[in-house]
């Protein structure tokens, strides 16, 4: 069987580091391995707009910003489509008839979609749409018949049900669908990046993100104000590594080379830990490991991001044709849907010739 690749992000921001290590770095991984067969990357605008009604304008001028992201973070529109959502209608046309096999109770299940509800306030009355669209995300997984989603550990009921809805079609109208696997991220650091205010998760609206189009004196600044261990007052205290933000990123970035290269005190992230644990070694130290840590990864980013802004019309282009090629794997899809739920009237045959034998003899 063909090895597919699905994922997408929302449009409603630049991508930041949470998006990075929890699963742009790792498509860009499965882009260069060769091991797949087909890679489809989608910027879900329509999902976004499923909490975004009233702000198309932000959903609209976030689509280029994302493309951007995902072409210099190293995304190769050579090798994946990069694709909009909206613009592949034949998604829409998948929801309308996976909604018959999913009820109300089953979604709003859904963990994500309750934290969700809650974040916005919707809990009085909440969007059918908004609940709606784990559905909508099967279509995107299936429509192109996708093996496998590379995404954060929060999608994860997204996934489930996508494979649910893939077991009730298949039983109740034949095998057209495939049931997708989620690929996690490979460390737990990185499935979950928290902001560098030490809340829960990086999140725009929160306000304590790092961009992947962050200058560096940005991002110098928002590490050196990040939140450690508050009880470490003075260099020579004991310090707590627990909830500690600074080294929970050096975590999901850090290298043993990059000690011998900013920071040859300590052969590696361990022995700066214990150090940290023992006392005699303040936050500054670390966070300015940390800056070089981030810019080796971030400099290579920006560089390309300041190519493919000087040609618009060139990423604008991009995005075109990874939507043609969209449209036509799940036009493809949707039609083998359709022929297995007998509402392929005109494409049938057979259906004329029932309909004369019963009436014409
Ligand atoms: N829900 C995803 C997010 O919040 C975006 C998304 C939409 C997606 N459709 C998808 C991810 C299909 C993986 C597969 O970022």
């Amino acid at each position: 069987m063909a090895k597919i690749i699905l994922t997408g992000d929302r449009p409603t921001g630049r991508l930041h580091l949470g998006h990075y290590v929890g699963s742009l770095r790792r498509r860009v991984e499965l882009q260069n391995s060769g091991e797949f067969d087909k890679i489809f990357i989608m910027i879900a605008d329509a999902q976004a707009l499923t909490d975004n009604f009233d702000n198309p304008g932000k959903i609209r001028d976030n689509i280029i910003e994302v493309a951007l992201d995902y072409l210099s973070a190293g995304l190769d529109p050579e090798k994946v489509n990069i694709f909009i959502q909206s613009e592949v209608t034949e998604l829409t046309e998948l929801t309308f008839y996976y909604m018959n096999l999913v009820t109300l109770s089953r979604l709003e299940r859904n963990p994500t979609v309750k934290t969700e509800i809650q974040l916005r306030n919707f809990e009085t009355s909440i969007p059918v749409g908004f609940l709606n669209y784990p559905i909508s995300q099967a279509s995107d997984i299936t429509a192109f018949k996708a093996t496998t989603v590379p995404v954060g550990e929060d999608q994860l009921p997204m996934i489930e049900q996508a494979r649910e809805i893939v077991r009730k079609f298949n039983s109740t109208y034949g095998e057209v669908l495939v049931e997708p696997d989620a690929l996690l991220p490979n460390n737990s650091v990185c499935s979950r990046l928290p902001g560098t205010d030490g809340k829960a998760k990086m999140s725009k609206s929160l306000g304590n993100c790092i961009y992947l189009s962050d200058t560096p004196e940005e991002v110098s600044k928002k590490v050196m104000s990040m939140f450690t261990d508050p009880n470490h007052l003075k260099v020579s205290d004991p310090g707590s590594l627990e909830g500690n933000t600074v080294f929970t990123y050096l975590d999901a970035f850090c290298k043993d080379e990059h000690f011998e290269k900013y920071c040859p005190d300590y052969k590696n992230l361990q022995e700066m830990k214990d150090h940290y644990q023992r006392g005699g070694l303040g936050d500054v130290k670390v966070k300015r490991l940390l800056i070089n840590v981030l810019e080796d990864e971030l400099a290579p980013i920006r560089a390309r991001r300041a190519e493919y802004e000087k040609n618009i019309k060139g990423v604008y282009d991009i995005l075109k044709k990874g939507t043609d090629a969209a449209k036509k794997e799940a036009a493809q899809t949707l039609s083998e849907v359709k022929a297995a739920m007998k509402i392929n009237y005109f494409e049938d045959p057979s259906l004329l010739e029932g309909w004369q034998e019963k009436y014409n003899g």
